[in-house]
């Protein structure tokens, strides 16, 4: 059988490695949260995985929404201009809010959906995410809460993709150079 993961150079965070994290930053944010009653905000797609195990291994009062946004490109850098395709159909006034989402890159998506949560009242925007690029930092944003550094690698699977493709890796990896030039 022909699965995706013939097409993965290397792992670069194991399943194990995840799971322990997704564990740790579960229980700071329970305990930075315990009686805030904060609503997390998944980024689709890319944080979908990542999103369901943190809600798992974060037991305290909450609620959840999801919005989607894209980012035009110009080449291969990023134009600063998001748009949001799916927005939260939760009232977030006087709300604390916890973005979560994949990796945070140029900063251009996080920073713009914080100004708009911002915008509609939420007390406060804190920024979860799984990956930092930090070395590709357009923006003046800083994750509140933080999985792993990586390098500038492309890197896909457990929720993040190559056009559409390999979310469903269990690990993060980095894909065999022929794969992106095909
Ligand atoms: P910005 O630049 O706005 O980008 O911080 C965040 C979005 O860019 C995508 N992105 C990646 N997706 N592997 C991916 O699968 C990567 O290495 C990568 N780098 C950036 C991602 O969709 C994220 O939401
Ligand atoms: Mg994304």
């Amino acid at each position: 059988m022909k699965t995706i993961e013939t097409d993965i150079l290397k792992v670069l965070i194991s399943e194990e490695e995840l799971h322990a994290r997704v564990l740790e930053i579960g229980a700071r944010i329970a305990a930075d949260y315990e009686d805030k009653d904060p609503l997390f905000v998944g980024v689709l797609r890319g944080s979908f995985i990542f999103f369901a195990d943190l809600m798992r291994c974060c037991p305290i009062r909450s609620g959840l929404d999801f919005l989607a946004a894209s980012s035009y490109h110009q080449g291969t850098s990023s134009s600063g201009v998001v748009k949001i395709d799916y927005d939260i159909k939760t009232d977030v006034a006087g709300r604390h809010i916890i973005l979560v989402e994949d990796i945070l890159d140029s900063g251009n998506t996080l920073y713009n959906l914080t100004g708009h949560l911002r915008d509609r009242g939420a007390e406060s925007v804190k920024l979860c995410v799984l990956l930092d690029k930090p070395s590709r930092r357009e923006k003046p944003i800083q994750p509140d809460y933080v999985g792993f550094e990586v390098p500038d690698e492309f890197v896909v699977g457990y929720g993040l993709d190559y056009a559409d493709r390999y979310r469903n890796l269990p690990y993060v990896g980095v894909l065999k150079p022929e794969v992106h030039e095909k």
